[in-house]
């Protein structure tokens, strides 16, 4: 039996996180440890349930147990609140009551909609992700955010609600498309820079992870999100150092409309944008700056669409984050280490003018 990989402790108690190859099989007595319920409910997207579906169900009964399935139509333009509301009419419709764990096995679009269904159904049932990608192993899965989009904006419909186990088999990345491997990598390259050298190290090359690698990247990243989190549960003080590369990096995804780059990949023009802001007033070296910059290139993100400064701008003033406080951004000091700082709009505008021109190619003098 696989131990937790480590314990990650929040306001009113803790939960394990497993990281492991060929751990799926372990999911029912993992959910039977952390959980007494007497109904587990699997939620999955009707794409993702051919993956492992089975593989679930699977294991459920060599252990003598029973899962139900509920599934829906994932994406991004789905992470809605009717598609949480589906998720509750089905659990209904399975006559769930409190004694329910809902097993949320995908993509962060996955685990957002359903941790947020079973947040709200019965103001709260057990919740245990099931990360399948690995954006959702090193950051969407830990913490405890769910949320649903709403029309005028990304996560605005959401709350904290802490998983009871997180369970990351990194064998289910084998199909996982590369690029959406690409787009997790940043989240860990972003890791790296804010907390952890050798892990940035580890990735600088620009190779994409694999094998044992890949496994030892997870957990590096997961490690360092996790030291975040329990520090800074609902996002006051450290929590915020998870933004690096987030404060531009979301201003373009919206900019450019969600899906022409990965969210990952807009994060990693976000970070080339966050170390031009950070160089400009002196709290990086130019080197490392460059340095980073370069390690992000490796990895090949898509290139932004063409796009000006002032739409960035106008989709920045729209960001929940950056507009309801002073304006701050998580700005790199040293490969590992990240502050949050308060900021000129002045300096924003010359980080997104940084993060265009590299995208468009054009190398920082
Ligand atoms: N709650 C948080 O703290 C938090 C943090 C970061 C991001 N997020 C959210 O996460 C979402 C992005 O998550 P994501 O990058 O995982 O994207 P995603 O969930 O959209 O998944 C990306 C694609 O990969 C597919 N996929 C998933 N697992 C697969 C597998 N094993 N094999 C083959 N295909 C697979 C999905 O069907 C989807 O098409 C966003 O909505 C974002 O807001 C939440």
């Amino acid at each position: 039996m696989t131990g937790p990989f480590t314990i990650v402790p929040h306001r009113s108690g803790s939960y394990p996180l497993y990281v492991g190859a060929g751990i799926l099989g372990e999911l029912p007595s993992i959910v039977g440890r952390v959980s007494d319920a007497a109904l587990a409910v699997v939620v999955t997207s009707r794409r993702l349930e051919p993956l492992f579906g089975d593989a679930i169900a699977g294991a459920f009964a060599r252990a003598g147990r029973s899962a139900k399935l509920v599934t829906f139509d994932e994406g991004e333009d789905r992470k809605t609140l009717a598609t949480a509301g589906g998720i509750v009419d089905a659990l209904i419709a399975l006559g769930a009551k409190r004694d329910t764990v809902v097993i949320a096995a995908g993509g962060g679009v996955v685990g957002d909609t359903a941790g947020f269904a079973a947040s709200i159904f019965l103001r709260g049932v057990d919740l245990v992700h099931v990360p399948t990608t690995l954006l959702a192993m090193v950051d969407s899965s830990i913490g405890g955010k769910v949320a649903v989009n709403h029309p005028s904006g990304k996560n605005l419909i959401g709350s904290f609600h802490q998983p009871a186990a997180v369970v990351s088999d990194v064998d289910l990345l084998a199909t996982l498309p590369p690029r959406e491997l690409l787009s997790g990598t940043f989240e860990a390259l972003k890791s790296g820079v804010i907390g952890d050298r050798e892990l940035f190290e580890l990735l600088e090359g620009g190779e994409a992870p694999g094998g044992p690698l890949l496994e030892e990247v997870i957990r590096r990243s997961a490690a360092v999100k996790v030291a975040i989190v329990s520090g800074d549960e609902r996002e006051s003080g450290d929590r915020r150092l998870l933004n690096y590369g987030h404060t531009i990096g979301h201003a373009l995804e919206a900019a450019t409309g969600y899906g022409a780059v990965t969210h990952g990949e807009a994060v990693a023009w976000g970070m080339i944008g966050a170390n031009a802001v950070a160089s400009g007033r002196g709290l990086l070296s130019f080197d490392v700056a460059r340095r980073i910059d370069a390690a992000v290139l490796a990895h090949g993100p898509a290139p932004l669409p063409p796009l000006d400064r002032g739409e960035v701008v106008r989709a920045l003033e729209h960001d929940k984050k950056f507009v309801s406080s002073r304006r701050v951004m998580a700005l790199p000091r040293a490969v590992g280490r990240c502050t949050v700082d308060e900021v000129e709009m002045g300096e924003i505008e010359s980080g997104i003018d940084a993060a265009i021109a590299a995208s468009a190619g054009e190398v920082r003098a």
